[in-house]
């Protein structure tokens, strides 16, 4: 809301006095999905409003946040290593440690910070991470910890101060939460239920994006195509507002749902020549009885029938997706089901899970859980599967022209530029600064496996 937000930058101006001169620094250690990504963009916004600059370092740090992700368990185990690492800071130089974001609405971990790290400042939610220059301000006057999380369904806070990690590429979230409640997912319950911004709100950002110089935008969302801007307003016709966007020459997507992949979605991709043609379609399984545990909605038919309708109405259409190994009850037959999928589908690129129990989903009290060395041994042998198929796949780009926006200079040879193709792969060239920021024309003359090599045309 309009007037929270207002009240957040009079704040934010009061602590921007209070830390003049100083020179305070700041460091956000971000976990998770690229919705995480851009909301700790917004969080240095905040940060940066209030008089505090970006430092990798966690030792300079006058104020560390960890923005946090709760989708599988390794997460939880790898913050509270971080957070047990903070404590020695904390006594040497006050440090504030602030902890966001998804994992804090689960109430056990919420528990189990404050009684196994007393020293953690403030602890916010999905829900109020707008407020925390307010939280901020409460520390800085009192000290106290503050604990602010609320479990609603959440509001949208428009006019938030942000500060971009590219100045290439650039996330846009369209809408948050998720409705669909898969039966392994903890989304729904940290994020609440969908909400889409409005469709004003969303263009003016992008076009603002365009001006400064923005080339690449990426609509994030949990359920992309559920998006709805009122009216009969659909994702579909987002695509072809945003196409029609002057200096805005990429567009691409995450995550959509297959059940919710209707023509008038396909039909934009097809007809909107900046929106990639490499479309995330997360299968999860390719087994029509995990599927339906999962409650995806779909069937393992449905879901081919839905490639090759998008293979035929979309020339040069690639897919990448998302897999989950070792759902509870995953037969070694489903499992060879999902590896046939993936042997059909040919994928560009597949981002590979193991099964992990999240508490207060249907899936965690399934019967049959499958124990870990079975999950273990089936996702390596999916990943043998992918790994074999990339390199085929990496075959058919040695030798043709690919249109590159170049990103930057390769981290390991100042001489190399490095880009992305249309479908994501990481291109390495030898290039000079006019070449940066811009679209070259590349031709491929090697493949190697998690890049290509090219060479200007
Ligand atoms: N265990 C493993 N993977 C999960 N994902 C979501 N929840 C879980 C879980 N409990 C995966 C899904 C989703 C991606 C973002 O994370 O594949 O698409
Ligand atoms: Fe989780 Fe399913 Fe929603 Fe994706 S669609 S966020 S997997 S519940």
């Amino acid at each position: 809301m309009k007037s929270d937000i207002n009240e957040q930058y009079k704040i934010m101006e009061k602590i921007r006095n209070m830390n003049l001169n100083k020179n305070l620094k700041y460091t956000i250690y971000t976990m998770g999905c690229q919705l995480n990504e851009n909301d700790s963009e917004k969080i240095s916004g905040m940060l940066e409003q209030m008089g505090y600059t970006f430092t990798e370092e966690i030792s300079d740090a006058d104020f560390v946040c960890f923005n946090t992700c709760c989708v599988r368990e390794n997460a939880e185990d790898k913050l509270f290593g971080k957070i047990g690492e903070m404590k020695r800071l904390k006594e040497e130089k006050g440090t504030i440690i602030a902890i966001g974001g998804c994992m804090m609405q689960e109430k056990h971990i919420v528990e189990k910070l404050k009684k196994s790290y007393p020293f953690v400042d403030i602890i916010f939610g999905t829900h109020t991470m707008q407020k925390l220059p307010e939280d901020i301000y409460n520390i800085l006057k009192t000290r106290k910890r503050v604990e602010d999380i609320i479990d609603i369904d959440g509001e949208i806070y428009e006019g938030l101060p942000i500060k971009r990690s590219d100045n290439l590429k650039a996330s846009v979230t369209i809408m948050y939460g998720c409705n669909n409640f898969c039966t392994y997912c903890i989304v729904p319950y940290v994020r609440g239920r969908e909400r889409s911004r409005k469709v004003r709100d969303i263009l003016l950002e992008i076009k603002e994006l365009a001006k400064e110089g923005y080339k690449e935008i990426t609509l994030l969302g949990q359920n992309v195509n559920s998006y709805d801007g009122g009216d009969g307003y659909k994702f579909s016709n987002l695509l072809r507002d945003v196409n029609r966007i002057d200096g805005i020459e990429k567009i691409r997507f995450i995550s959509p749902h297959p059940k919710d992949f209707k023509d008038d979605v396909i039909d934009a991709i097809a007809e909107c020549e900046k929106v990639s043609k490499i479309v995330h379609l997360p299968l999860q399984s390719g087994s029509t009885k995990v599927l339906k545990m999962m409650n995806r909605k779909y069937t393992r038919e449905e879901y081919l029938e839905l490639v090759e309708k998008m293979k035929k109405k979309i020339p040069n259409i690639l897919f990448s997706t998302d897999i989950i190994v070792g759902f509870p009850e995953e037969t070694e037959e489903d499992f060879l089901d999902t590896l046939e999928v993936v042997k059909k589908v040919n994928f560009e690129q597949v981002f590979m899970f193991i099964y992990s129990r999240r508490v207060g989903t249907p899936a965690d009290k399934m019967e049959n859980q499958i124990p870990e060395e079975v999950k273990h041994e089936r996702f390596n042998r999916l990943k043998e599967l992918v790994e074999s198929q990339i390199s085929v796949n990496n075959q058919k780009y040695i030798g043709t022209i690919q249109e590159v926006l170049v990103e930057g200079k390769s981290k390991t040879n100042e001489n190399f530029l490095t880009g992305r193709t249309d479908s994501n792969k990481v291109v390495v060239f030898e290039g000079s600064e006019e070449n940066m920021n811009k679209v070259v024309k590349l031709k491929i003359v090697s493949e190697h496996m998690w890049y290509l090599k090219g060479e200007l045309e």
